[in-house]
């Protein structure tokens, strides 16, 4: 099938790659010539494992260009896959999906497309995007689109750093659309992932015992629900463990224990009970704001994903207080922070703790100091106005130091050579905010170590 991808972001280039390396023709758009022209030469602007393998695999089915002409007429399926930033009420900017809902309207070719809403729009997207695309074709064109198009919501559920596992063997499958017509399209899209198909790439091997995975069908308006439900669902998750993490600290409980305890429960599950200085990224933060800010359109509150957000927003302060207790004053201190990514295996420092923490510290008037093994090159372009040094080795970070702070749960941290850093720094502490390296280890080495919740 021949697929147009708007938007060469996490989003639109994994999925992009993916379905390219599935034997579907892909042209991915985008509006910035720059990353277009890095994308022809084969370079990959974003670090995520693995993309730039199955790129090569799917170099012959992967074309990119920055305009409509090349991309929409033919096109069986154009993914809308733009960035929707969240605006200081909580909504989220929808001026760059208008822009290619209209772009679109005003290419469509003689055969039949599905728009895809892959970006995560609030409810009743669908309809909008609908009125956008037939008002640009009948502008354009002088006369009714019928019959040329149907819009779907597609959502995706993808978790940077295994974005391609994600799209490659995802939990499901979710199309939004009432038209059997687009549903026959988008299934025969999928295919190979839903039955399972498709030659597995060496680097990403089938998990084992999956054979098929389930499609669900729904109207737009629930499609577009499942994604907002789903994101602030693993939010509240998080957020509940770090509050229970809370109380264990004050009760002398161990959170990873109880995590362990209650994950073990079916109904409960083990995932995302993981406590620590809370979630970041592109998605959580913006995606319960909008489900808050959405409801209120309708008069309502959402007083558990209020209170997600508000837990959230509170461990980050945590850290600070936790840093104060030990240290007294950290006014002239010296803190090392561990990790600038919001998560391990991304270079996405979206609303990532690290910046807000580093930021903090800076105006107790601490001297901060920052690590990342991927995101560092990003940190130093797009976080310039942050006044903290940038470390090329942990031993940079650590020397002289009066804390370090783990905030990205990078596997190499685990890792370091700790027994060779205690001497050092100049007060040996270590404040592990995702519970993430071996306390004993560190206790024996001579650490004063602090976990979350533990
Ligand atoms: C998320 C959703 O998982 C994905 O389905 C969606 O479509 C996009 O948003 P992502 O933001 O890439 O994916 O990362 P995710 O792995 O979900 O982690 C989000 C944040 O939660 C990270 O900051 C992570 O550190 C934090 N987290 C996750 C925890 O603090 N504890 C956990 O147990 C799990």
């Amino acid at each position: 099938m021949r697929i147009a991808i708007i938007g060469t972001g996490y989003v639109g280039l994994t999925t992009g790659v993916a379905l390219a390396y599935l034997g579907h023709q892909v042209v991915g758009l985008d509006v910035d010539a720059r990353k277009v022209e890095m994308l022809r030469q084969g370079k990959i602007p974003i670090y995520e494992p693995w993309l730039a393998e199955l790129t090569e695999l799917a170099r012959h089915n992967l074309t990119f260009t920055t305009t409509y002409a090349e991309a929409i007429p033919g096109a069986d399926v154009v993914f809308i896959a733009v960035g929707t930033p969240s605006l200081p009420d909580g909504n989220p900017d929808l001026r760059y999906v208008r822009s290619a809902a209209q772009s679109v309207g005003e290419h469509l070719g003689e055969g039949y497309t599905v728009v895809v809403n892959k970006s995560t729009v609030p409810i009743g997207s669908g309809n909008w995007v609908e009125t956008i695309v037939r008002d640009a074709f009948e502008a354009c064109h002088g006369q009714k689109p019928s019959g040329r198009f149907a819009v779907a919501s597609n959502p995706e559920f993808l978790r940077e750093g295994s974005a391609l596992f994600d799209t490659l063997y995802p939990d499901r499958v979710v199309v939004g659309t009432r038209e059997s017509q687009a549903l026959e399209v988008l299934y025969n899209l999928y295919k190979p992932i839903l039955e399972q198909t498709f030659p597995a790439p060496r680097f990403l091997p089938r998990p084992e015992g999956l054979a098929a995975v389930p499609l669900i069908t729904a109207d737009q308006a629930s499609a577009e629900l499942i994604k907002y439900a789903a994101n602030a669902f693993l939010a509240l998750k998080i957020s509940f463990v770090n509050e229970i993490a809370q109380l264990a600290e004050r009760v002398g409980a161990d959170v990873t224990q109880i995590a362990k305890g209650i994950g073990l429960d079916q109904r409960i599950g083990p995932r995302f009970l993981q406590a620590g200085l809370g979630w970041g990224g592109s998605c959580f933060g913006k995606d319960t704001a909008a489900l808050v800010a959405t409801a209120g359109e309708y008069g309502l509150a959402m007083p558990i994903v209020q209170a997600a957000r508000d837990v959230n927003a509170l461990q980050r302060h945590r850290v600070i207080d936790k840093l104060l207790g030990e240290l007294k004053i950290l006014k002239g201190r010296t803190i090392g922070l561990l990790g600038l990514a919001f998560k391990p295996n991304t270079d996405d420092l979206r609303d990532a703790p690290a910046l807000d923490i580093a930021q903090r510290l800076v105006e107790r008037g601490a001297r901060v100091r920052v690590h990342d093994p991927v995101a560092m090159a990003r940190a130093q372009t797009e976080c310039s106005h942050l006044e903290v040094q940038f470390c090329d080795s942990v031993e940079a970070l650590a020397s002289g130091a009066d804390a370090l702070v783990l905030v990205t749960e990078w596997a190499q941290y685990r890792d370091l050579p700790w027994e060779s850093l205690v001497s050092q720094m100049a007060n040996p502490l270590v404040m592990d905010g995702r519970n993430h390296l071996d306390r004993e280890r560190l206790t024996q080495a001579g650490y004063r170590y602090l976990g979350i919740g533990r």
